[in-house]
């Protein structure tokens, strides 16, 4: 078990103040699904978010029923869920013990997903070369670290297969939209090509979402 902040640190030192602990340790259900994963205009469209959302994921992805597909910063499980009914494996991480306690409840019946604690920097804990495919969405856009982001894209590119793809959700470059954010803000790009440096070991391109413009998606393979 990973104790709070002291504990919580890699080899590269980075360790997580106790607001940003705190943040995304809500005890109480309701407040991680529509405080913390989502906003309240969500209430009653927990399932809807689920259809919306994987079917953004997918979108120019060709996937395939036996993958092995990982989520980073999966929550309580929202997208590992719906993402069970696709693919025949589907595993999470998360830095949050309360958000990993939720989802052990929430896929309790879920025989083909498994959610893992890390440490909020790596994936010393997963395998190489295991999965087909690692997605990401309203993760990246809380991680205010650059050294803590090109870290988990190492490890991304790390337990990827071969040829294996990526679908990760970023805040558009240079929009400075998270500056109200307060403990809740990411790292904010300056540039497309700044994000995109960070990716030099993958085959990548930008996709924009016409629909959310303050989003962007790095999409593509190893
Ligand atoms: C807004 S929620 C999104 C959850 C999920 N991706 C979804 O869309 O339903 C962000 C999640 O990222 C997790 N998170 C934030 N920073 C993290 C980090 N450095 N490493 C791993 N998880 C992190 C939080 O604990 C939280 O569960």
């Amino acid at each position: 078990m990973i104790e709070k902040s002291e504990e919580n640190t890699n080899k590269s030192n980075t360790t997580f103040s106790k607001e940003v602990i705190d943040l995304w340790n809500p005890s109480d259900l309701e407040v991680a699904k529509f405080e913390r994963i989502l906003t309240p205009k969500w209430k009653n469209k927990w399932a809807e978010s689920k259809i919306i959302h994987g079917k953004k994921i997918l979108d120019e992805i060709p996937f395939q029923s036996r993958w092995k597909v990982l989520e980073i910063g999966c929550g309580i499980g929202r997208l590992v869920s719906e993402f069970s009914k696709t693919f025949d494996f589907v595993e999470g991480v998360d830095f949050s013990e309360s958000m990993i306690a939720f989802t052990n409840e929430y896929l309790k019946d879920y025989e083909n997903c498994k959610v893992h604690l890390n440490n909020g920097i790596d994936l010393s804990n997963l395998h190489s070369n295991k999965y087909d495919f690692v997605y990401s969405m309203i993760t990246f856009q809380h991680i205010d670290s650059k050294q803590v982001i090109e870290s988990y894209i190492g490890e991304i590119h790390r337990v990827l297969k071969k040829s294996g793809y990526i679908k990760l959700q970023f805040m558009t470059p240079s929009l400075n939209s998270m500056k109200d954010w307060g403990t809740r803000r990411g790292y904010d790009f300056r540039s497309n090509e700044e994000l995109l440096e960070l990716f030099s070991d993958f085959n990548v391109e930008l996709e924009i979402d016409p629909t959310q413009e303050k989003w962007i998606w790095v999409r593509g393979q190893v």
